[in-house]
């Protein structure tokens, strides 16, 4: 079964065509984030205006990297929550025009779940139990996968989310949107013990997370340097990732000491970033070497048609297109 994959929740205009939810024969994206950068952060109005510029070359291009005709397409899935209304609004319109003109069963994406599929889309399989870590710009989420559709979820951020900590202590040092690749960048040559921000509710009996506290830490330090040279960059840049690292690798292991899952699926732009991946494999070896661990190649992590198409593929429920809404929330 080949599906059409379409995803606008944000700043990408992404589509793919996905056969049986594993194998990718076309995925395009196109990023407002150059534009966005001048700004220092996503501005809906213009993230969804760039969205309907674009999303007719982007469709296009898909096709014709899949190669064959558009009515081959067995089906079409759509992210229609959460996000920005406006860019939401561009790729869902687009779906029920397709569905419609092709006669085509239409599938609504949840995008947060949509990124665990990145793992499926890679080679491989992992077996469930599997404990999901999805870190994205906008949520932060651990969820209990017993399988294909069945997701409980422990819990999630109680205010920023992993990727939002990332963009916004990002800005306070001036580094440029999205924060998470640019700190990453910097943290290369800092030390991340030098300044020792909070990790919020590390400590919690619970799998909530918060990364409030810890944002207002580094405002507070950031203030207190009168010139941020470039090795006070690099240090805070180290020390802001190490402790974002540490919450999340924490609260994963132990979510996995209490559940025994036989994998961990770490998922979302976050899950890009090279200290997350280290210390997630270095903490599970240490823990228990029998939980095997997936986190997706690095293009797959950040938003994509392909995770929307694989989602609808292994979660197969048509709706008819009036039920099919875009909204914010999931
Ligand atoms: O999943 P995603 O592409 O979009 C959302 O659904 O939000 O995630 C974007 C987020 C941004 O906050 C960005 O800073 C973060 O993922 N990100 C990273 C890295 N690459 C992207 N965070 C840390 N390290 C990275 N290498
Ligand atoms: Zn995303």
């Amino acid at each position: 079964m080949n599906i059409l994959g379409i995803e606008t929740s944000c700043d990408e205009t992404a589509i793919a065509v996905v056969k049986n939810g594993t194998e990718i024969l076309s995925n395009v994206i196109a990023s407002s984030q150059e534009l966005q950068k001048q700004y220092g952060g996503v501005y809906p109005e213009m993230a969804a205006r760039k969205q309907a510029e674009v999303i007719i070359p982007v469709l296009n291009s898909a096709i014709n990297k899949y190669g064959s005709s558009i009515e081959t397409i067995d089906c079409i899935a759509v992210t229609n929550r959460p996000g920005l209304i406006g860019s939401l609004l561009i790729g869902v319109e687009m779906a029920k025009t397709l569905g419609f003109t092709l006669n085509k069963p239409l599938i609504p994406v949840n995008h947060v779940k949509a990124h665990i599929y990145a793992n499926w889309l890679s080679g491989s399989n992992p077996q469930f139990t599997a404990l999901c870590l999805i870190v994205s710009g906008g949520h932060t989420e651990l969820v209990l996968m017993k399988n294909h559709g069945d997701f409980t979820l422990l819990g999630q951020t109680q205010d920023d989310a992993a990727g939002e900590a990332f963009d916004k202590t990002a800005r306070l040092l001036g580094l440029p949107y999205p924060g998470g690749p640019a700190i990453e960048k910097e943290a290369k040559n800092g030390d991340p013990k030098a300044y020792s921000f909070p990790r919020g509710m590390i400590g919690s009996k619970d799998y909530k997370f918060s990364f409030s506290g810890f944002k207002t830490a580094v405002l507070r330090e950031t203030k207190k340097i009168e010139t941020i040279d470039s090795q006070t960059k690099a240090d805070l840049a180290a020390s802001i990732q190490e402790a974002i690292v540490d919450v999340l690798v924490k609260k994963t292991i132990k979510a996995a000491l209490e559940y025994k899952p036989k994998s961990i699926v770490v998922s979302g732009g976050v899950a890009a970033n090279s200290r997350l991946r280290g210390k997630m494999k270095e903490a599970i070896e240490v823990n228990n070497s029998s939980i095997d661990l997936y986190i997706p190649p690095i293009k797959l992590c950040t938003d994509n048609g392909a995770i929307i198409a694989s989602y609808a593929y292994f979660n197969n429920h048509p709706k008819p297109w009036k039920n099919i809404v875009a909204t914010s929330y999931s």
